[in-house]
């Protein structure tokens, strides 16, 4: 088990954390009309990446596929039971409790930056602005719980899940890891988010 194998690949591992800059860039940016464009384009960057990650969860490596971690509810439950005992279920990919949060995260990203468009091109009435304003604080919620779930499974696994997601890497038998990085992909979706900024600004 203690063998260090490629799990994540590059297009995924970037895809987080620029929709992580591009979701906290955004909240932050909301409130002001000086940094309206700015907000506007790191809407259109989740609107986007998540676009991206729905293709790449189903033409992607092992572990970006959504069949990896497509659980159901029984589980969940049995995970977060084996959480609760300390005696935690160990998985290569996504845990079946944190694939519902993906889940979540995905939903809500599509949701904020769909309702945003529409506020910002007046399409639909003020309960848009709600709508847009709700979805958005949801989600910041749910990265507090997201984000919550990864520390205390790294405590559990003894497993440094924050690093994995920055270069890839996790605990796993030889035969589990992917074998590429996907080098051109990620490099072809830096292009693209820049492609889209500089239309925007
Ligand atoms: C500092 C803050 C964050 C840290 C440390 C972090 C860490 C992680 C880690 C370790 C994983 C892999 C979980 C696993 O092993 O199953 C993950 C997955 C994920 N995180 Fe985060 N995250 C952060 C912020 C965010 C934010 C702000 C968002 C969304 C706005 C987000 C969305 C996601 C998504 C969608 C995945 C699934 C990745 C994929 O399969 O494409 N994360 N995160």
């Amino acid at each position: 088990m203690r063998n260090k194998i490629l799990v994540w690949d590059l297009p995924t591992r970037l895809f987080h954390w620029m929709l992580a800059a591009s979701f906290i860039g955004a909240f932050l940016t909301a409130e002001s009309e000086y940094w309206r464009a700015i907000h506007v384009a790191l809407g259109y960057t989740v609107i986007g990446l998540i676009a991206f990650r729905l293709i790449w969860g189903v033409v992607g490596t092992r572990y970006a596929r959504f069949s990896s971690f497509a659980f159901g509810p029984s589980k969940v439950l049995v995970y977060v039971k084996s959480l609760v005992n300390r005696t935690p279920q160990h998985y290569v990919g996504h845990n079946p409790a944190g694939s519902w949060v993906i889940y979540g995260l995905l939903v809500l990203g599509l949701l904020s930056g769909a309702t945003g468009y529409a506020v910002y091109n007046e399409i639909g009435g003020d309960w848009f602005e709600e709508l847009h304003e709700g979805a958005a604080n949801m989600m910041l919620g749910l990265v507090g719980v997201h984000v919550a779930g990864v520390l205390v499974s790294s405590l559990l696994h003894r497993e440094n899940l924050v690093r994995s997601m920055i270069d890839g890497y996790k605990w796993g038998e030889p035969g589990q890891g992917i074998r590429r990085m996907r080098w051109l992909v990620g490099i072809g979706l830096i292009f693209g988010v820049a492609a889209l900024w500089s239309k925007l600004i």
